[in-house]
């Protein structure tokens, strides 16, 4: 049977073209996954690390969140992304979104993936899944960080994802609804290892939660320990709840770059004074954008030190 050209056939090669690949996968939506894969690329781009995303979304919220929706040299709806499926020809990144940060944009195109998707399981039976982790190594070799975003309820797309991973962090929040879509990627996690072995648990992060709720945490974490055989892999850092940075997301900024915003914008005393009509931006996002630099740093540690277990 013949394959699209340009797939990285070998296995090994694949793995370690693949090692810094992150899934960022629920089956449940609004639980945070398009924030965290954005701004954890935001800040691990802003500290210097190269950065890919990979928007696997028909609705492309993560366009909205870094800016880019409708910017005819950027946005192309997911045009490259099913077209290096279908072909495999490797893919050409949107550059510099970003300093350090490339993209590869979600949007309506992706609705003709499920489609070549089905056609391809046919073919090729579970394997199918394999057709990004083939078509995504050679261009995540360039990277040291991949970050796919994933969409809820689209259990194909979220199989091609998890082929492509070495990596998988799973938002939830403290809700049932978060955590039973939570529990429906672990069995999809077993059953992605049959095809990509490498694959492993990066770990939970509980998004938009009370940070006074200790009591929520313990239970959610108890939840997380129970889907997950007995271990709680759940990160330490929480993304905390801010009113005013989901009023204010989707608008093309990061929650550090309306900390900036906010440190930089002039005195409201003086905006008034010279009678100007300006929108203010509030600096609550401060607190919300350390939470992101926390978790990045987890992130980035859990990874290293796999890194160098690996090479023991
Ligand atoms: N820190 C926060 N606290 C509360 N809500 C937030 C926060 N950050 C983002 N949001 C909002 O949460 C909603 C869901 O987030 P999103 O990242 O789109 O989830 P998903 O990708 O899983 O569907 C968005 O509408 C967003 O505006
Ligand atoms: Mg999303």
């Amino acid at each position: 049977m013949s394959r699209p050209d340009g797939w990285v056939e070998d296995e090994a090669a694949r793995a370690e073209a693949l090692k810094r690949v992150i899934a960022v996968v629920n089956e449940k939506g609004g639980v945070g996954k398009t924030s965290i894969t954005g701004n954890l690329a935001g800040q691990a781009a802003s500290a210097g690390y190269r950065v890919l995303v990979v928007d696997l979304n028909r609705q492309a919220n993560l366009a909205q969140d870094l800016g880019y929706r409708h910017k005819p040299e950027v946005d192309d709806e997911g045009a490259e992304l099913l077209t290096a499926i279908m072909t495999g020809q490797p893919m050409t990144p949107m550059k510099d979104i970003r300093p350090n940060l490339d993209v590869i944009p979600g949007g309506t195109q992706l609705e003709n993936l499920t489609g070549v998707m089905l056609t391809r399981i046919q073919n090729y039976g579970e394997t199918a899944f394999l057709s990004l982790a083939k078509v995504l190594a050679p261009t995540a070799a360039d990277y040291d960080l991949v970050i796919i975003d994933c969409p809820p309820e689209n259990t194909i797309l979220d199989d091609l994802a998890l082929g492509a991973a070495r990596w998988v962090l799973i938002p939830t929040k403290s809700d049932d609804g978060g955590v039973e879509g939570m529990r429906l990627v672990a069995q999809r996690f077993v059953k992605a290892r049959k095809i990509n072995p490498s694959i492993g648990l990066l770990g939970v992060v509980l998004f938009a939660t009370g940070t006074t709720s200790t009591q929520i945490h313990a239970q959610v974490r108890e939840k997380v320990a129970a889907a997950f055989g007995g271990q709680s892999p759940m990160f330490q850092t929480l993304i905390r709840h801010s009113e005013r940075v989901a009023v204010d997301s989707r608008k093309g900024r990061l929650a550090h770059e309306l900390e900036q915003a906010a440190k930089d914008q002039p005195q409201w005393w003086q905006a008034l004074r010279e009678g100007k009509r300006i929108e203010r931006v509030s600096p609550t996002a401060a607190s919300v954008s350390s939470d992101y630099q926390a978790l990045a740093v987890e992130v980035l540690s859990v990874l290293a030190t796999a890194e160098q277990e690996a090479t023991v």
